[in-house]
């Protein structure tokens, strides 16, 4: 089973880490080995010696490595809108399997993605694009397919919630918060994408897609950021027995689908306050089920690498059973309410 790697930065280097330290047990997993066809990088020149892998797998040509006839499956973790969609859309046009941790792509482009996995069969997987590490997209895409979703609330920006967190616990400042939680891998290449609410919109979306099986887009979503939240803010919060945390919540009102994010101020008794650094933790309400509470950890490399070998392993084996994915269930006749209307 020949992979095409698009990325090597924080996630990118953790599941090249990975393929190599679980070789063995990926093989017995998959029933095939799976193997490095190439990786794309923007500078193929640069010295990676951490890295398991012969320097010669390393190109900048993404989408010549993606069109090679030898490649199987194509996972991409460079993240933004272009190239990364033409990338994906040639692979999955081309019958290739798709592994992605995108959500900026997803949550604007995901209908396309979708239509274009739906008419060449191919499977497109993203569980590492919401909530790093936790297991959440596969329960709500299939596992609560029985059941009527009617509410999904969570912390899922690991980088917010490490600032917050630091801010309400040792009183660091915003800016000291968001250096170290960009040094540890947690940020986006652009943090505003963290700290304005974007990334947080952007899985609000997916979330929402996939719970009430509508489609909803990043630009559906009210935002608001935590960069007007100060250490006054938090202070006060604090003195009132509450903490602040950037919450999304997508529920769902009568025919329509209402999705928000923004800062929120939570009793130090609810369960989400107890979601300290770059954890996240989503709360789904569904009529039968009941409350279910997904937890862990939200961004980082490894953990975000997990999630990817864990579509990489359900793909490889779709392709060598040449069985597929649950398809998208239909779409329900939800609106999507205009920001503002609530
Ligand atoms: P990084 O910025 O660390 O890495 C990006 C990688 O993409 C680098 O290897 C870079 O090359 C490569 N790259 C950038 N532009 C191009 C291009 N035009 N052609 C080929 N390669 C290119 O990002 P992350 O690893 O943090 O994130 C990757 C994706 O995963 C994003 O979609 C992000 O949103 C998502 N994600 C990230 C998480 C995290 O905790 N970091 C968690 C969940 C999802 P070079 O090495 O030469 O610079
Ligand atoms: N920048 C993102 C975050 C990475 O902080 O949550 C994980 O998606």
């Amino acid at each position: 089973m020949k992979i095409a790697l698009l990325g090597c930065g924080t996630v990118g280097s953790s599941v090249v880490q990975l393929l190599h330290e679980q070789a063995a047990d990926l093989t017995a997993r998959v029933g095939a080995p799976l193997e490095l066809a190439g990786i794309a990088v923007r500078r193929p020149g640069r010295e990676r010696p951490d890295l398991p892998v012969d320097p010669k797998l390393f190109t900048a040509d993404a989408l010549g490595l993606v069109k090679r006839d030898d490649v199987d499956v194509v996972i991409e973790v460079v993240g933004g809108i272009e190239p990364a969609r033409t990338w994906l859309l040639e692979a999955l046009g081309a019958g290739k399997s798709v592994v992605t941790a995108n959500k900026a792509l997803l949550a604007e482009d995901g209908a396309v993605l979708h239509d274009a996995a739906a008419q060449s069969g191919a499977d497109l997987f993203y569980e590492a694009s919401v909530a790093g590490a936790i297991p959440l997209l596969r329960p709500l895409r299939e596992s609560l397919h029985g059941d009527r979703v009617t509410r999904v609330t969570g912390i899922v920006n690991g980088t917010t919630n490490f600032i917050l967190s630091a801010m309400d616990a040792t009183g660091q400042s915003f800016t000291e918060a968001l250096e170290e939680a960009t040094a540890l891998g947690y940020a986006e290449a652009d943090p505003t994408a963290d700290v304005e609410g974007f990334d947080a919109a952007a899985k609000a979306a997916i979330l929402a897609s996939l719970a009430f099986h509508t489609r909803v887009t990043a630009a559906d979503v009210h935002r608001e950021g935590i960069t007007d939240v100060t250490a006054t803010d938090v202070a006060s919060a604090k003195a009132m027995g509450c903490v602040i945390k950037l919450l999304c919540i997508a529920s769902r009102v009568d025919d329509a689908v209402s999705v928000r994010v923004h800062p929120a101020m939570i009793p130090r008794t609810h369960p989400l306050a107890g979601v300290v650094d770059a954890f996240n933790a989503v709360y789904v309400e569904a009529e039968a089920a009941g409350q279910l509470m997904f937890y862990g950890r939200g961004a980082g490399g490894a953990p975000t690498a997990s999630a990817v070998l864990g579509d990489l392993v359900a793909v490889a084996r779709n392709r060598l059973t040449g069985s597929r994915a649950a398809k998208e269930s239909a779409y329900a006749d939800l609106r999507v309410r205009p920001i503002g209307e609530e």
